[in-house]
């Protein structure tokens, strides 16, 4: 496995792979590796790609500066991590060539207006124009002919979709299942900083999820059952809500069919989220 730094040797990699005949995938990541980021680069490595996996922690994608100084590093561990799953280059770009002008902000930012704005850009602004920046800039070096991201972050997928079509990225965006453990629970870096008592509550999410996830409901009965069991367990709702997979507007009533549930919860100080399908119809 390759490691890699410098952007310039980082883009010749990826150019001398192409050269060769192989497709590149990139699997982007912060890091602190866990079985959900595994599972990313064993889709490319099963599509045959040679498999890049970037570790930077992109602070323009965090409006709160403790959520960012509190974010988990595991260099050895996910130097491992990367190595068991077939990983052919490791990149940690570095501060001053992502962005070179940090702290102060980069004359250039891309934003993606609508997606950015629901959910997860209400309590975080400014979180998706990081996300869409840093992972153009990746792409941008890279040039991949796939790009795998966990469906987990079911808006943080929609967004880069958007901008890939925009922007012309020729680059099939592919989002792979959300990994659980054995409780349920959705596997995520944040996760090491929920407590024992809190994770317990937090598994309701997962377990409503679940429930919405079989058979049909009426959209007020799906509300309820959702917004019921998050209650009991008292937990700090940020958003729940029914909505259209790819827009993501809400859910409008009287309309049927394949549609998405995404959750936020604060459990311990920490933000969760997660989502699921469900399937809309008017007699539940
Ligand atoms: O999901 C993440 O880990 C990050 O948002 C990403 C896509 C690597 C961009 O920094």
């Amino acid at each position: 496995m390759e490691r890699l730094s410098d952007l310039a040797e980082w883009r010749h990699w990826c150019e001398e792979i192409r050269r060769s005949g192989r497709t590149v995938g990139l699997v982007p990541t912060m890091g602190a590796l866990h079985a959900g980021h595994a599972s990313l680069a064993d889709a490319a490595t099963h599509a045959g790609d040679a498999v890049v996996m970037t570790i930077f922690v992109n602070p323009r994608q965090f409006d709160d500066p403790s959520d960012l100084s509190a974010y988990p590093s595991t260099p050895a561990e996910d130097d491992e991590v990367a190595r068991r799953h077939g990983v052919e280059a490791l990149v940690r770009p570095r501060l001053e060539e992502m962005w070179p002008s940090y702290p102060h902000p980069t004359a250039t930012t891309v934003r993606v207006s609508g997606l950015s704005e629901m959910f997860e850009g209400v309590d975080r602004p400014g979180h998706f124009d990081g996300v869409a920046s840093v992972v153009t800039k990746i792409l941008t070096v890279t040039g991949p002919c796939r790009l795998y991201m966990g469906e987990k972050d079911f808006q943080q997928v929609a967004v880069v979709r958007q901008f890939v079509r925009d922007l012309g990225f020729d680059v099939e965006v592919r989002s792979c299942p959300t990994v659980r453990d054995s409780d349920g629970l959705a596997l995520s870096s944040r996760n090491r900083r929920v407590s024992a008592e809190g994770r317990a509550r937090a598994l309701e999410v997962s377990r409503a999820l679940h429930d919405l996830s079989e058979g049909r409901w009426t959209l007020r009965a799906a509300q309820a059952h959702l917004l019921t069991r998050l209650a009991d367990a008292e937990l700090d709702v940020a958003y729940a809500e029914v909505v259209d997979s790819e827009t993501l507007e809400r859910w409008g009533s009287g309309r049927t069919g394949r549609a998405r549930v995404l959750v936020a919860v604060r459990v311990d100080g920490v933000r969760l989220i997660d989502n699921g399908p469900i399937t809309i119809d008017e007699e539940g």
